[in-house]
């Protein structure tokens, strides 16, 4: 017998839903906000809200457009955390509704779990290489850097992280004093395509093992841009591409360079990358680079499983199905990230 498994993510300012026959994408629908755009950020209560607007509609679409009917679901997965808390409690309490009536179990997901698993996700008519575990995966997105040794869908550990800003806020925060808008990384990938990465040099940090930091380049770009605001107004106008450019390789170089101790130090030489910041150019180049030099098997994710989707959500959903691993009814949200997941 098949299993179908809807799949809700609601951690941040995208809701979406998703549908998954025995692990093949029949749906996956997402609304972003564009209300949080005004505030150069996610405003957590106008989010929670949003959700709530948002979540019947779309996993109405999602059922719709998966062909199916809510009575043809096994169980419903959904992101119990981390995230932002109210957005959290819209999509838990949906599931729970959801769950309840159709009597059908719920499966509880986390988060970072889901990025690391949307390499899994199959399409119909799409042929893919999935990796074998173990495998490492740079997991880069707007609230977390990391890098995961893999052992199973179930056993992930978390060998290095971003000890103060993750990789996308440094993006976004570099991008919105460019007066670029919110999300910035995107924009900036954009513009760094037009522009010299080897045009200004910006602080890299120099912290030990496997964690990573961005602050410190965040403070060496506001520095530039005031000292050369003093100098000429229109810096920032003149030298947007060339900004952009390098600080993406800046970030990409960061990124990277503890990805190549990682493999060292673990022998491990398959590498995936995930999260929103996975979408960006540089990292998909840098790593492929990379693995061609160095004879790594190298994963990157459709562009459509880089940032939040419930596709991610859903198949973790559906390994814990087949192992049985379902949630209490009573369950609260999680807000907050832990090493080991
Ligand atoms: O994974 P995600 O959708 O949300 C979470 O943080 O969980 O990631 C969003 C982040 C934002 O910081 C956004 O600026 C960044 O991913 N991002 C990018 C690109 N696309 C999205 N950063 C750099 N280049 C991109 N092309």
């Amino acid at each position: 017998m098949s299993t179908i498994i809807l799949g809700i993510e609601s951690s941040c300012d995208d809701t979406s839903a998703a549908v998954l026959k025995d692990g093949v994408l029949l749906s996956n629908v997402i609304a972003s906000q564009s209300v949080h755009e005004a505030y150069g950020g996610v405003v957590p209560e106008l989010a929670s809200r949003a959700h709530q607007q948002n979540i019947v509609p779309v996993v109405s679409e999602a059922i719709k457009r998966a062909g199916i009917t809510s009575a043809d679901l096994s169980a419903i997965a959904f992101t119990r955390g981390p995230g932002l808390m109210g957005s959290l409690l819209v999509g838990l309490s949906f599931a729970k509704g959801l769950a309840s009536a159709l009597n059908i179990p719920m499966i509880d997901v986390n988060h970072l779990q889901g990025h690391v698993m949307a390499h899994f996700v199959m399409e119909k008519d799409v042929p893919k290489d999935v990796p074998t575990y173990p495998f490492l995966c740079l997991l880069v997105s707007g609230g977390n850097s990391q890098i995961i040794r893999v052992n199973s869908y179930k056993d992930m550990e978390v060998i290095g992280q971003t000890i103060d800003d993750a990789a996308g806020e440094a993006f976004d925060k570099c991008a919105k004093v460019m007066g670029l808008g919110y999300p910035g990384g995107p924009v900036i990938n954009r513009l760094a395509n037009e522009g010299d990465p080897k045009k200004f040099k910006f602080a890299k940090p120099h912290i030990e093992g496997l964690n990573y930091s961005f602050s410190g380049l965040k403070t060496s770009f506001l520095y530039t841009l005031r000292d050369e605001l003093k100098k000429d107004p229109d810096f920032i106008e003149k030298n947007k591409a060339d900004l952009c450019a390098s600080l993406q390789a800046t970030i990409v170089d960061i990124l990277m360079d503890k990805v190549k101790k990682a493999v060292k130090q673990t022998g491990i030489k398959q590498v995936a990358v995930s999260g929103g910041v996975s979408a960006n150019s540089g990292v998909r180049d840098g790593l492929s680079a990379l693995g061609e030099k160095y004879g790594w098997k190298v994963f990157l994710p459709p562009f459509k499983f880089t940032t939040d989707n419930a596709a991610m959500i859903a198949i973790v959903g559906q390994h814990k199905f087949l192992d049985r691993d379902f949630c209490p009814f009573d369950a609260p949200s999680f807000a907050r990230v832990t090493d080991k997941f």
